[in-house]
């Protein structure tokens, strides 16, 4: 199938790329490089640098079978900070996407959510079924799943949700402000500085394996029973930010210890997904903790620094 994947310079789709293509699928991304890097696109991909707000985006829609809509700006603080870019770029940007696809005949796209979408819900595990976002990410991405939603319903188009919580694994974008936890750790620690845990370290986190995420991008092509539904992708553990630490410096062994900051406005105390819905269809994360940590680790020593 010839699929096409916006944000494909970005972390997950990036390594979604690369697994269809290892699928053997024909595949088409798109991306502004605003967050992602063309280093990040894997050989063999057609490559459009486009932002999802032109209309130009239209003519590499067609002949596609499917789209992934992963491009969207997605830093917590930033969009706090730019809130008019924000829904520019994540609702205007969907909807661009999603009349690309009506014009060009593409029946299939499969919407990355978010369980930023859980915020104001204090009951765990979150069950796909009830959200309240708060934050000004959430909520674009909210409103934006809204048109998906919409679209699906008025033009026929096979809509599948996947709420990712926290993915982690290879190309996660270590030059934020912020950087992913995951990453900003590692990548410290590897070079001998201590890494800044913001808050006291107690908040807990899903994390989950970015190939365990493609297992179930993949599954979304093939069994039409995740049509017109929404799927937490999340491993249904959590750990605090304090465990990460010390899983990360139980393998690297720098004899580090963390500085404390103050919190970061908007990040929830506690995620963790329920997994029902996902699992009934044979799914299940596959990739342990420690497993996706040295796989992480291997991974920034060779392709980052080693690229330096
Ligand atoms: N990483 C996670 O843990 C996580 C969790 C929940 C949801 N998500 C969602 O998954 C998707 C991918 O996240 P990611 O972690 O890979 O982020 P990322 O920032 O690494 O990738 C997003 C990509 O979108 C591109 N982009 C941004 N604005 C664009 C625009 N206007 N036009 C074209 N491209 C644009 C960026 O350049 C970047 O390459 C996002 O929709 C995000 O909201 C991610």
């Amino acid at each position: 199938m010839r699929v096409l994947v916006t944000g494909c310079a970005g972390f997950i789709g990036s390594n979604l790329c690369q697994a269809l293509l290892d699928e053997g699928h024909v595949v088409v991304g798109l991306d502004d490089l605003s967050a992602g890097t063309r280093q990040n696109v894997p050989a063999g991909v057609e490559f459009h640098q486009l932002d999802i707000r032109s209309p130009e985006i239209g003519r590499v829609f067609g002949g596609c079978g499917a789209v992934f809509h992963l491009a969207a700006k997605n830093c917590l603080p930033d969009c706090m900070e730019h809130p008019v870019e924000t829904a520019d770029i994540n609702v205007r940007g969907t909807v661009r996407v999603l009349e690309a696809a009506r014009v060009a005949g593409v029946r299939r796209i499969v919407y990355a959510d978010t369980s930023a979408e859980y915020e104001g819900i204090g009951e765990f595990p979150s069950r796909v079924d009830r959200v309240h976002p708060v934050s000004t990410y959430a909520v674009s991405k909210r409103s934006a799943w809204h048109f998906c939603d919409s679209h699906s319903r008025l033009h026929g188009l096979r809509l599948t949700t996947v709420r990712y919580f926290n993915v982690y694994g290879p190309a996660q974008d270590f030059r934020r402000v912020v950087p992913p936890v995951m990453s900003a750790f590692i990548m410290k620690m590897l070079a001998g500085v201590r890494p800044t845990i913001y808050g006291s370290g107690a908040k807990r986190r899903d994390f989950v394996y970015v190939d365990d995420v493609n297992r179930f991008h993949l599954l979304c092509l093939r069994d039409p029973r995740t049509e017109g539904r929404v799927f937490n992708v999340g491993s249904g553990v959590n750990h605090s930010i304090r465990e990460i630490f010390d899983a990360i410096e139980a393998q690297l062994r720098t004899g580090l210890a963390p500085v404390f900051a103050p919190d970061l406005p908007g990040e929830a105390d506690v995620t963790l997904a329920d997994l029902s819905e996902s699992a009934a269809l044979g799914w299940r994360p596959e990739i342990g903790l420690d497993e996706g940590l040295r796989r992480s680790i291997a991974d920034i020593r060779t392709r980052v620094l080693g690229a330096r």
